[in-house]
């Protein structure tokens, strides 16, 4: 569902949906919530996004693959909402959104292996591993998003990414199993992690033990950048633009003259010229508006192409 190219998608008209009965099969004997076109925007950080078909909260990993093979059974597309690097669409998305708020356990294993489920956000595992006096993650302080969407997203700043942190990848398949990958059967592009087919439901990271001192102290000050630097108060989906070479998105976007501009609720912010941020009433067409006067303007001025680093989904 993802855009492909990294150009933002123009506007569809065809609203063609699952039938319910599909839906009901699909969602026969999960234990998790259930709720039917429910509007997504307060679960993505953008405040932004329709509504889905049905809307699954799992009760656990089991529920995540047994619905996952009874949606698989009857071809009922399933998009799983990280909620952070994303932006759906005005009309919402098709199908099963699936919620992981419920895969909450972190659990220490020997060897200063942390496990931990996908639904836990970033900020409550860094906290975790400053407790236990494991260091790895610092460079992570400060994204918002959950450990399954960091896994899928390889997600990563100057500092480190997520694959040099993983020692494994637990996943939920078509078949209804849950089987772990090791981390070198699998294949790590800037920002993408090259998955098979299915839904990642925990990760097991490799750790190191140091002084939680030390630890807390490069977690802050890199927050602290962080904060210095980016629009972290206003509704964003984090970066828009992947870096694309020796200039960063943020440098040619700026130089462009664009900070600041601003389409329908949607605006480049003033403090960091990579994120877009709803001023309050944005809708995703906004949002693509300015993604594509962005990508439009800084063809102009500087020759780059501008590739989405955000994904959008659902239909507009
Ligand atoms: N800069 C500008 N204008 C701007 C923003 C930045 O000139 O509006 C300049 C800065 O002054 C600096 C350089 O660009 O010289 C780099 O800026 P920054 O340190 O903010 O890093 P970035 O490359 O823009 C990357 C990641 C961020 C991550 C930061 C901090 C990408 C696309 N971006 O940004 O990740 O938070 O480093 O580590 O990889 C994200 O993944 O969602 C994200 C925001």
């Amino acid at each position: 569902m993802p855009s492909g190219s990294g150009r933002a998608p123009s506007r569809k008209t065809a609203r063609q949906g699952p039938s319910r009965s599909a839906l009901q099969s699909a969602i026969h004997g999960v234990r998790g919530e259930v709720r039917f076109d429910l509007p997504l925007k307060t679960f993505t950080s953008f405040n932004i996004g329709g509504p889905a078909d049905v809307f699954v909260t799992p009760a656990d990993e089991e529920d995540v693959a047994r619905l996952f093979r009874q949606a698989h059974g009857v071809r009922i597309p399933v998009f799983v909402l990280g909620g952070t690097n994303v932006l759906i669409q005005d009309r919402g998305i098709r199908g099963i959104v699936v919620g992981l708020s419920h895969l909450k356990a972190v659990r220490i294993e020997a060897g200063h292996l942390l496990y931990a489920e996908a639904g836990v956000g970033m900020p409550t595992l860094i906290k975790r591993a400053i407790t236990l006096g494991l260091s790895g993650l610092e460079w992570a302080a400060g994204i918002p998003g959950t450990v399954g969407g960091c896994v899928v997203m390889n997600a990563g700043t100057r500092l480190g990414e997520m694959k040099d942190a993983l020692s494994s990848v637990r996943m939920a398949f078509p078949d209804g199993s849950l089987r772990d990958l090791v981390q070198a059967d699998i294949r790590f592009e800037y920002r993408r992690a090259i998955l098979p087919e299915g839904i990642v439901v925990g990760a097991r990271l490799h750790l190191k033990p140091a002084s939680k001192g030390g630890i807390e102290r490069a977690v802050k000050d890199y927050l602290r950048y962080r904060k210095a630097t980016q629009p972290l108060t206003e509704p964003n989906a984090g970066c828009v633009f992947k870096n694309p070479g020796a200039q960063t998105a943020g440098q040619l976007v700026e130089a462009a003259g664009l900070k600041g501009e601003q389409v329908g609720g949607a605006q480049v912010s003033t403090k960091h010229a990579n994120f877009i941020v709803n001023t309050g009433q944005a809708s995703a067409s906004d949002v693509l508006a300015l993604i594509r006067l962005v990508q439009d303007r800084v063809k102009a001025s500087s020759g780059v192409d501008l590739q989405l680093e955000l994904k959008v989904v659902g239909e507009g």
